[in-house]
């Protein structure tokens, strides 16, 4: 008997969890379809300005209570963008409307409606409280400017490229943080890849057109550097076989080692699989000048001496980290509070920003000690949505304590019942208030390296937990997967890796 029940629910379980995963995946694309009415925005609540659509601002958005306040987001990106997967998108294993969801939606689905201006925020003004924002909008034809008054402003614009001033960076090199730049870098690929298959070519110009430079040893280096020779190995070389041998990936890093960030043994299996890959790793080796053709670098020998190279490209892909954005910058320069602060808005332990009154930071663009990562961002976007719902709380227990109050002195027949409402009121004001400084949790960090293969530093309990290779890729995938910012963006990039698996990546060039 116990033999049968046993196989009754081995057949039973995975067809119900299977069910149960469809309803449930269907009950939430119903609901995304059928939202409830809206409550319109109260004009006497207190205007919350939210600059950006990114990381911060979004997960902000995403847990606030938008019927307590008028809130008005400005971003010139009207979708949020799910950057990990972002280095996919360069060479077609997922395609860029599967990791971008609208901010229109997202708005949508909350209780209260909110506003939303396509607009780019170009300074704030802390004194008079007012945000300058200006649409440049190709329809228009003309830059429109306007200001928007805030009680409440919080500021998550992340950041810009960084190129150190490098001469000949922002003219030829192409850049990886936004759609476009993605968008850029596929076109640009095909572009070298045709290029160079072209009749009659000099075999230094086929050289030169199938190497592929990547600067910057940091993740979003690495991750591409990885794409890009997927690319190559899976789609390129069976569909073009006569320029296989000449395609070349070169890494170039100014350290002595790439993913600066991630523990040691982690390091040296990212360089071994690059070495098996194919793909050639230059450390210590710092990029002073670029052309529309070529790379000079200083790279540092074993006696310290330096040597200038130059290396011939084709495409360029410049990856070195942050800056901070002008907003941000005018912003600093207004506040003495901020003389100091180097890297972006310094903001105290409740992400307000320093010598400001009634303005926030998250993100990238604020500097709170921690890594400008989206962990970090979503993060503190979740901290402010709870202490931004407690503030309109507490503001509506002290109203409500206050009325009770002076009803005390009009109704002393109901006394009693008045100081037990207000205990009870005052006992949740306690609760609330208490709210802790922002801590952030480090979940642990991934990045994927090519050839099916990923790295993972994954903070285990108190310990760190450090592992790579294709059981990584696995959980790399399945985590990313599960951090999508909704169920349509998750169907979809499911269906992108079946379909590049399946069908091999799109070559054709747009
Ligand atoms: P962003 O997400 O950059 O958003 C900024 C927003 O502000 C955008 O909507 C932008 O349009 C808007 N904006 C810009 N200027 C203005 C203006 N003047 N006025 C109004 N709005 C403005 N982190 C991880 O933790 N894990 C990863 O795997 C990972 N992968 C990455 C891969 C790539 C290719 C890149 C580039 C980054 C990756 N990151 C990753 C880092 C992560 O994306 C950033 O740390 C994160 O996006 C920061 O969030 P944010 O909200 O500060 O800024
Ligand atoms: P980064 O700042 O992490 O790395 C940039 C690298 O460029 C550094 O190692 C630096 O030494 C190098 N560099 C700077 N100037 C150079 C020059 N002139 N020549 C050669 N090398 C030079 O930047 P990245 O990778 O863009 O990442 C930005 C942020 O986003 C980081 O906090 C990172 O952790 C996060 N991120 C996380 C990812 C993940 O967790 N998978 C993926 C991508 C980004």
């Amino acid at each position: 008997k116990r033999f049968r029940t046993m196989r009754w629910l081995l057949w039973r379980i995975p067809l119900l969890t299977i069910a149960g995963t469809i309803i449930y995946i269907s009950y939430g694309i119903y609901e995304d379809r059928h939202p409830e009415p809206q409550a319109e925005p109260d004009p006497s609540k207190k205007t919350l300005v939210i600059l950006g659509t990114g990381w911060g601002s979004v997960s902000l958005l995403k847990r606030l209570d938008t019927e307590n306040y008028n809130v008005v987001v400005i971003s010139p990106r009207n979708y949020f963008l799910f950057t990990p997967l972002l280095p996919s998108c360069t060479t077609g294993t997922i395609e860029h409307r599967s990791i971008m969801e609208p901010i229109r939606t997202i708005l949508r689905s909350k209780k209260a409606s909110a506003k939303y201006y396509e607009a780019e925020a170009s300074s704030i003004d802390p004194d008079r409280k007012v945000v300058k924002i200006f649409d440049n909008s190709e329809v228009r034809g003309e830059t429109t400017e306007t200001e928007v008054p805030y009680d409440m402003l919080v500021v998550g614009v992340g950041a810009e490229n960084a190129t150190f001033g490098i001469p000949g960076v922002r003219e030829h090199s192409c850049f990886l943080k936004e759609i476009g730049d993605a968008q850029l870098i596929r076109k640009k690929i095909m572009d070298c890849v045709e290029t160079a298959a072209f009749k009659d070519q000099a075999p230094e110009e086929i050289d030169r057109l199938l190497h592929m430079v990547v600067v910057g040893g940091g993740p979003t280096g690495v991750e591409f550097a990885g794409e890009l020779q997927d690319f190559f190995e899976e789609d390129i070389k069976k569909l073009i076989p006569d320029i296989s041998d000449r395609f070349r990936v070169t890494l170039v890093e100014a350290l002595p080692n790439v993913l600066p960030s991630f523990s040691k043994q982690l390091i040296e299996y990212t360089e071994s699989t690059f070495k098996e890959e194919k793909i050639d790793i230059k450390t210590k080796t710092m990029v002073k000048r670029v052309t529309d053709k070529t790379v000079e670098a200083d790279i540092t020998g074993p006696d310290g001496k330096k040597e200038r190279i130059v290396l011939p490209y084709g495409l360029l892909v410049w990856a070195t980290g942050n800056a901070v954005r002008p907003v941000v910058k005018d912003l600093m320069s207004r506040i003495p509070a901020q003389k100091d602060s180097r890297r972006g808005l310094a903001v105290n332990e409740y992400l307000v920003v320093q010598g400001a009154r009634d303005i926030w930071a998250v993100g990238d663009c604020a500097v709170a000690g921690y890594a400008p990562t989206a962990q970090v961002a979503g993060q503190e976007g979740t901290f402010l949505a709870r202490l931004f719902n407690n503030m309109a709380k507490t503001e509506q227990l002290e109203e409500n304590i206050r009325e009770l109050s002076s009803s005390l002195n009009l109704k002393p027949g109901n006394a009693a019942e008045i100081s037990r409402a207000i205990e009870d009121q005052e006992r949740q004001l306690r609760r609330i208030k208490d709210i802790k400084p922002f801590h952030y949790s480090h979940q642990g960090s991934l990045a994927y390296i090519g050839s099916e293969k990923a790295v993972a530093d994954v903070s285990w309990f108190n310990g760190n937990f450090a592992t790579g290779g294709s059981l990584t890729f696995l959980f790399w995938r399945s985590a990313y997967l599960s951090m999508c910012f909704s169920t349509r963006n998750r169907l979809l990039v499911i269906n992108d890796w079946l379909k590049s698996k399946l069908f091999g990546r799109d070559v054709s060039r747009e």
